[in-house]
């Protein structure tokens, strides 16, 4: 397939693309209130993902109505699956069957999301039909490789452009061969592409990880009637299995949470609570290191969910201290640094990062992303390739760039609350690919903000 395709694309996004942007009047008022954020992204990809691939009907629940999750449901009704949308966060997906999708007619947009381009080579290198998978501008600066490489050893024909990056031109090569794979990174995102690679190939696969990840696509593969053995750190899967229909009620997602938490630990007087969200170890690294700072987090209300363990949390201010983050912990808040950035911009003393590169390759450089906007609010910050020292102060008002990245921008729009005048956040279209009504929802808590 010709990469013409992907230009034409990704043409016709940019023409589309809006930007927005926020201004913070500050400082803002206590913050009060109970929300419920939207539904886990991840969890929402892979739902959509496993339904489409089972034999039969999955109805999901909670579902993220953002655009990344939305481009997953998308890519799938491309490739022939039937997907209902009984009503707001619910899907109902008839699914195809392992070999039942059939080839898209035109490229496959992931738009910003990194977690469907990579899950997706891995589902579709397998898949007797050729097909091109395209992202923005930012998914096209971002590296493939990890999961290209290790599909390439198990048989997979695709190619990408220019370092490794997208778009990603997958054509069929019939049975690929099961791999015995030790992941040099610690990535769910690796990981799931080989275990959805490895689930239509010959043989076993089995990943192992530096660290351990998120395992929702192994606790998930397994609801979906799969045999896969797993634990931290580790999984194998023996090809050649089908998957039976199974509903989905999604948790909601600790990542979007983190705004808020940060938002009510840092203004005074502040006492909120946030409903329902997934608190799997692997996704809340943020939450130790914050009670670790000194923060008032109070889980209630713990159970257990077939995704894992949700409560809620009870957050009420206090001050923090500067710390030194534990490396053990970068990948348990890997999606959380941003935030991170924010709260010890406002902390006592230095926070040092140290171990987080990975940061560089996300959405935005987000080691970079931070480091500026923080600068240009009066905050001393030094950055390091793996990192940075943030000196703790009082943040001043001014304009600072989200570089199209929704983390960025909610996380400056947390920092705002507490900046002495006005902050200016610029390029904040993106937030919907995450969190669809995040303005709304912090203006109910209490945040000056306000859509420009
Ligand atoms: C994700 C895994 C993480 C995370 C991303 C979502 C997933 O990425 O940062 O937001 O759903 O598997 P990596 O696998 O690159 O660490």
């Amino acid at each position: 397939m010709p990469l013409s395709i992907s230009c034409r694309s990704f043409a016709i996004v940019m023409s589309e693309f809006q930007p927005a942007a926020w201004i913070a009047a500050s400082p803002s008022r206590p913050l009060r209130g109970e929300i419920r954020v939207p539904g886990d992204k991840s969890i929402s990809h892979r739902a959509i993902m496993l339904a489409a691939l089972a034999d039969g009907i999955s109805h999901v629940r909670g579902f993220l109505e953002g655009e990344d999750t939305r481009a997953s449901v998308r890519i799938f009704q491309q490739l022939g699956v039937r997907i209902d949308t009984p009503g707001d966060g619910e899907r109902i997906v008839h699914g195809v069957g392992i070999d039942g999708l059939s080839a898209p007619a035109a490229a496959l947009d992931c738009g910003n999301s990194g977690t469907a381009m990579r899950l997706l080579a891995g589902l579709l290198a397998a898949q007797p039909f050729a097909c091109q998978l395209i992202g923005d501008e930012s998914l096209s600066r971002r590296p493939m490789r990890r999961v290209t490489e290790p599909l390439a050893q198990m048989g997979a024909d695709i190619r990408s452009a220019e370092d490794g990056r997208p778009p990603l031109v997958i054509s069929p090569v019939g049975r690929l061969q099961g791999i015995a794979y030790p992941s040099p990174v610690a990535s769910a995102q690796v990981k799931s592409a080989l275990l959805l690679a490895g689930l239509q190939a010959e043989g076993e696969t089995c990943v192992r990880e530096p660290h351990p990840t998120r395992d929702y696509t192994e606790r998930m593969l397994q609801a979906f009637g799969v045999n896969i053995e797993y634990r931290p750190g580790f999984a194998r899967l023996r090809g050649g299995q089908r998957l039976a229909p199974c509903d989905i009620d999604v948790p909601r997602d600790f990542s979007s949470a983190a705004f808020a938490l940060v938002a009510a630990t840092l203004v005074p007087a502040s006492d909120i609570s946030l409903h329902d969200i997934g608190i799997d170890p692997r996704r809340t690294g943020l939450l130790q290191l914050l009670q670790m700072m000194g923060a008032d987090i109070e889980l209630q209300n713990r159970r257990q969910t077939a995704l894992g363990e949700v409560a809620s949390l009870r957050v009420r201010h206090a001050p923090l201290n500067g710390i030194e983050v534990p490396m053990t912990l970068v990948p348990d808040m890997i999606d959380e640094f941003p935030v991170c950035f924010a709260a010890a911009a406002c902390a006592r003393g230095t926070t040092r990062i140290r171990g987080a590169a990975e940061l560089r390759v996300k959405e935005s450089d987000r080691i970079r992303a931070m480091a500026e906007g923080l600068c240009a609010l009066g905050i001393a910050v030094d950055e390091t390739p793996d990192g940075a020292d943030i000196h703790g102060g009082l943040p001043v008002g001014g304009e600072v760039q989200s570089l199209g990245d929704h983390r960025i921008a909610m996380s400056f729009a947390v920092l705002a609350q507490c900046a002495r005048q006005p902050v200016r956040i610029a390029d904040t279209a993106n937030v919907a690919t995450s969190y669809p009504g995040f303005v709304a929802q912090m203006q109910r808590l209490g945040f000056a903000l306000q859509g420009m």
